[in-house]
C-alpha cells in the first residue's frame, strides 16, 4: 500500500503515461492499481483530447489574425486611393467577423462541455426553436430552401417540449440546417426539415440532396476541425457539427448523420420530451 501511494503522489498532469507496477496480482491492492492505471488510461486520452484542440483552435485563430495582420501591413507602406483603403477595411472587417463567429464557437463548445448542472435549463418547443433557426438560416443565406413540415405532437398541451438550454439547442439546430444549405448549393431540390414525436423523443430530421461525403468522412465530421478535403472553398471552421454532437449529449440526446457522396446527406437529431 505505501509503494502504491508513493508511486501516485509522483504522477502529475505532465506524465499521465505512468502506471503503477502492483498491478498485476489478485489481490485487492493488486485490484486497485489496476482500476486506477485504467483512470489514468482515460485521464490521459482527456488530456491528449484537450492538448489537439488548443492546438487546432490556435491554428483557426491565428490564419484570419496573419490575414489580418498582413492586409493591414500592406496597406499602410504607402499612401493609397479612397477605393483601396475602402477594400481594405471591407475585407479586413470580414476577416474580424470570422473570428467572432470562431471565438463564439469556442465558448459554446466550452459551456457545452461544463457540468450538466450548471446550465440553465428550461421547458423549450423545439417547432418554435427551429421556426427561428429557419428564419436565421434565411438570414445568412437568402437563396437556401427550405422546407418546413411538423408532425403530430403524440401529447397535447407539450407539444415537441423539451428540457434544455434554449440558445444552445439554438445553435445545434442552426449549424445542422446551415450545414444543409451550404452543401446543397447547387441542388435544385430543396432542404427538408421534418420534426416529429416518437415515442418519449422528439426527432427533428434535415435532408438535403447536396454534395454528400464519403463514409471515412462521414466517420470524422464529429472531430472538431475536421473539413471534408471536397469542400474546402465553402468557409467555415469543423466546429459546427462537434458542438452540435456536445449540445445533444448535453440534453441527453443524440445525433447521427447519414450521407452519400453525389446524393445527399441526412442529419437525425433526437431528445427526450418533456413528460407531462
Ligand atoms: N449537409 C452536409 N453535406 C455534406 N457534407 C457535410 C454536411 N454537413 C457536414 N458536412 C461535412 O462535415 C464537415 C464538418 O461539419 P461542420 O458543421 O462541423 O463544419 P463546417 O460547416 O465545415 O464549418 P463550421 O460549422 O465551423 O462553420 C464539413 O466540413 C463537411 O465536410
Ligand atoms: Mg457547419
Amino acid at each position: 500500500m505505501q509503494r502504491i501511494v508513493q508511486e501516485v503522489d509522483t504522477i502529475t498532469a505532465s506524465d499521465l503515461h505512468r502506471r503503477l507496477s502492483q498491478a498485476d496480482g489478485q489481490d485487492e491492492v493488486s485490484h486497485l492499481a489496476q482500476r486506477f492505471n485504467s483512470l489514468l488510461d482515460r485521464l490521459e486520452t482527456a488530456f491528449a483530447g484537450q492538448r489537439t484542440f488548443v492546438r487546432d483552435a490556435s491554428h483557426e485563430l491565428r490564419t484570419p489574425l496573419t490575414v489580418l495582420t498582413g492586409e493591414l501591413e500592406v496597406a499602410l507602406l504607402q499612401e493609397r486611393s479612397p477605393t483601396e483603403y475602402r477594400r481594405v477595411l471591407q475585407s479586413t472587417l470580414d476577416a474580424a467577423r470570422m473570428l467572432t463567429a470562431l471565438t463564439n464557437g469556442l465558448l459554446q463548445i466550452a459551456r457545452a462541455s461544463d457540468d450538466p448542472s450548471q446550465v440553465p435549463m428550461a421547458p423549450v418547443r423545439l417547432d418554435e426553436l427551429l421556426l427561428q433557426a429557419h428564419e436565421e438560416v434565411l438570414r445568412r443565406q437568402p437563396t437556401c430552401r427550405i422546407d418546413l413540415e411538423f408532425g403530430e405532437p403524440t401529447m397535447p398541451g407539450s407539444a415537441f417540449e423539451v428540457l434544455g438550454n434554449e440558445p444552445l439547442l439554438l445553435s445545434a439546430v442552426l449549424n445542422v440546417l446551415e450545414n444543409a444549405c451550404k452543401f446543397s448549393k447547387d441542388s435544385q431540390e430543396p432542404i427538408m426539415a421534418i420534426i416529429t414525436c416518437l415515442g418519449r423523443e422528439v426527432q427533428l430530421q434535415v435532408r438535403d440532396r447536396g454534395v454528400g461525403m464519403t463514409e471515412a468522412d462521414r466517420q470524422q465530421v464529429f472531430v472538431p476541425f475536421f473539413r471534408a478535403e471536397a469542400i474546402r472553398t465553402v468557409p467555415g471552421h469543423g466546429i459546427g457539427l462537434p458542438l452540435t454532437a456536445k449540445i445533444m449529449a448535453l440534453h441527453s440526446g443524440s445525433i447521427r448523420v447519414d450521407s452519400e457522396l453525389g446524393t445527399g446527406t441526412q442529419v437525425t437529431l433526437r431528445l427526450p420530451l418533456v413528460r407531462s
